[in-house]
C-alpha cells in the first residue's frame, strides 16, 4: 500500500506483478513521463528513459538510484527512429526483454492553422504519431517472444474537446486512437495488450509555467465534475493499472483521467 504525498489520507495500490519486470518509457525525465518513471520504479519495476533532456533524465535516474531503482536514462531523440531502436537495444540489454511501454514523449507546442508549413507538420508529427508506432514496433519483437506485454499509448483529451490552438498536436492524439485499436487486433493473439491512457489538463511544471492563466484555471472548474487539479501521479496510478496483470483483459480501449470533464 502506498500513501499519496499530499497527505489527505488517499491510499493507493500496490501491483506485485510489476516488481522485476522491464519498462520503458519515452520523454520520461520530465512531467507526466518522470512521473510515470517513479511509479514504476516505486513497484520494483526495472525502467529505462529516452529522452531528450539529458539534465532533467540523468538526474532522475540518479535520484531513483539512490532509493535502490535500477533505471537506465538514455540520451534519445525519438523522432530519429535509428536512435530510438538504439534506445530500445540498450534498454533490453539493461534490462532484459520489454514487456511495458509507456509511449508518452510528445509536444504541445502552440501553433494555428496557418503557422503549419510541411516541415512544421513533419516535425510535430514525428514527435507525437510517429515515434510512438516505431516504439511500439520495436518492441513487440520482445513481447511476441515472452507472450504478453502493454502498450500504453499517451492520448488527450484536446482534440476530442475541439480546443484550438495545437491543429498538428490535436490530429496526432487522435490518431493515438487509431493506433492503438490498429495494434491491439494485430497482437493480441500473442497477449500483448494495447490501450490509450488519455489524460486531462495535468498539472506539470511545464503547463504551469506556459498555459495555466486564470482564465485556464477557470476552465478547469467548469469542464472537471471533480473538484482539485489532475497531478501527473494521478496519471501514473493508471498507467501501472494498465501495465499490470490486474487489467490483463483490457486491450484496444481508452481510459481517460480527466477529473470528468468530457
Ligand atoms: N500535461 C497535460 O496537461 C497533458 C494533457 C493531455 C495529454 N498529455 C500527454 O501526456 C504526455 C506527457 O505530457 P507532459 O505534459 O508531461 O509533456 P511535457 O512536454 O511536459 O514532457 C514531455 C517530455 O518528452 C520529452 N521529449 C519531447 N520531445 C522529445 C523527443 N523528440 N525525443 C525524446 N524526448 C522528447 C521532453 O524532454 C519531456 O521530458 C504527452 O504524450 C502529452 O501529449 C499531457
Amino acid at each position: 500500500m502506498v500513501t499519496h504525498p499530499s497527505g489527505d489520507g488517499a491510499m493507493f495500490a500496490r501491483y506485485p506483478s510489476l516488481s522485476g519486470r522491464s519498462v520503458l518509457v519515452t520523454g520520461g525525465a520530465t512531467g507526466i513521463g518522470a512521473a510515470l518513471v517513479r511509479a514504476f520504479a516505486g513497484q520494483g519495476a526495472h525502467v529505462a528513459v529516452l529522452d531528450l533532456d539529458v539534465a532533467a533524465g540523468s538526474a532522475l535516474a540518479e535520484d531513483l538510484r539512490d532509493e535502490g531503482g535500477r533505471i537506465l536514462f538514455v540520451p534519445c531523440d525519438v523522432t530519429d527512429i535509428r536512435a530510438l531502436r538504439g534506445g530500445v537495444d540498450l534498454a533490453r540489454t539493461a534490462h532484459g526483454p520489454v514487456e511495458i511501454l509507456l509511449n508518452n514523449a510528445a509536444n504541445d507546442m502552440r501553433h494555428t492553422l496557418d503557422d503549419v508549413d510541411p516541415a512544421m507538420w513533419d516535425r510535430l508529427s514525428a514527435v507525437n504519431i510517429r515515434a510512438q508506432f516505431f516504439a511500439a514496433q520495436a518492441v513487440a519483437r520482445d513481447m511476441r517472444a515472452l507472450g504478453r506485454g502493454s502498450i500504453i499509448c499517451l492520448g488527450s483529451i484536446g482534440w476530442m474537446l475541439k480546443n484550438s490552438g495545437y491543429p498538428v498536436y490535436a490530429t496526432a492524439k487522435a490518431a493515438v486512437q487509431g493506433l492503438v485499436c490498429a495494434l491491439a487486433r494485430e497482437l493480441g493473439p500473442h497477449a500483448i495488450r494495447v490501450n490509450a491512457l488519455v489524460p486531462g489538463w495535468v498539472m506539470t511544471e511545464r503547463q504551469k509555467k506556459l498555459w495555466l492563466t486564470p482564465e485556464g484555471e477557470r476552465e478547469i472548474e467548469r469542464g472537471q465534475c471533480l473538484p482539485g487539479r489532475v497531478e501527473p501521479e494521478d496519471i501514473a496510478r493508471m498507467a501501472l493499472f494498465l501495465a499490470a496483470d490486474d487489467s490483463r483483459m483490457c486491450s484496444g480501449q481508452s481510459f481517460i483521467v480527466d477529473g470528468g470533464w468530457v
